[in-house]
């Protein structure tokens, strides 16, 4: 199977935990010092060596297309002058890479959106990264990570990190053993789980490497929690046929779909400024 390129960036939620911010502001744009969360994705998908991004978007989220585009009047007014620099990062991520966007005509969950996302991707291996889920490790992110383990084992790819055990009803929560340093095999995974029902404290966090055979998968996927189609009982579907792994990623992640995650990585990113 060919090497990983591109990136499904799902974007098309409402961010209604944001409201009012997020009323005619995409959540993936709200700012984390001066860079957009979905920025900070973009930039981890491009340290992994990944060059296409594909964004999967919704009504009232075109601000994501200018940003990741020239403002020529922008770069008119300030050329020449010292606040050019604060251009130099968001310039050299549209080099980097190509965007392409498709959108998401109606909200039926996750595993509906990586599968709108399907027509970006076609036949390949591919990442997704939940942009509201801001992680950091210093010259080796957390997808880096994952595209390395991906050259070795050649199949579908989930962080985890340990939670809280009343907290399982947030997340995917994966049962597996462990074949590696970190790395186990998923035998079981459930969609936001009660606390007494969840097979571990291993919780799914938003970065995904997935072979294309999930499409086909989640095509047939009915809907699970919430009556939404769950990435979850697809990546389970798949797990049973062929293997899928569960890694234990090095690094800090911070809930940014979250005010408290939010804050806590605004003063993270901001002690680290200094
Ligand atoms: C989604 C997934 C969940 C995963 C989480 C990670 O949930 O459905 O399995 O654990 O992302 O952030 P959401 O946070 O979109 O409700």
């Amino acid at each position: 199977m060919s090497k990983i390129k591109k990136c499904l960036f799902p974007a098309a939620g409402y961010g209604t935990r944001f409201l009012p911010a997020t009323k005619a502001i995409p959540k993936e744009m709200l700012p984390v010092l001066t860079k957009p969360l979905l920025q900070y994705g973009v930039e981890e998908a491009i340290e992994a060596g990944l060059n296409t991004m594909a964004i999967v978007t919704g009504r009232g989220k075109r601000a994501i297309e200018d940003h990741f585009d020239i403002s020529y009047e922008l770069e008119h007014q300030i050329k020449g002058s010292s606040k050019e620099e604060y251009l130099t990062q968001i310039r050299k991520v549209i080099q980097a890479c190509t965007f392409s966007y498709t959108r998401q005509i109606e909200m039926k969950g996750l595993g509906h959106a990586i599968l709108t996302g399907e027509t970006l991707i076609a036949d390949e291996p591919f990442a997704v990264i939940l942009a509201d889920d801001l992680c950091d490790n210093e010259n080796n992110g957390v997808l880096s990570q994952m595209v390395k383990l991906y050259e070795k084992y050649k199949c579908s790819i989930v962080a985890v990190e340990e939670v809280p055990m009343q907290e399982t009803n947030k997340y995917g929560v994966i049962a597996g053993e462990f074949i590696d340093d970190n790395l186990l095999k998923v035998n079981d995974m459930v969609e936001k789980p009660d606390p007494k029902d969840a097979p571990s404290n291993l919780a799914i966090i938003g970065r995904y490497i997935l072979t294309p055979d999930i499409f086909d998968i989640l095509r047939e996927t009915k809907p699970g929690k919430g009556g939404e189609i769950q990435i979850t009982d697809a990546l389970l579907e798949q797990a049973k046929n062929r293997k899928v792994l569960a890694y234990k990623f090095e690094g800090k992640r911070f809930d940014c779909g979250s005010v408290d995650g939010f804050v806590e990585a605004t003063n993270y990113f901001y002690a680290k400024s200094k």
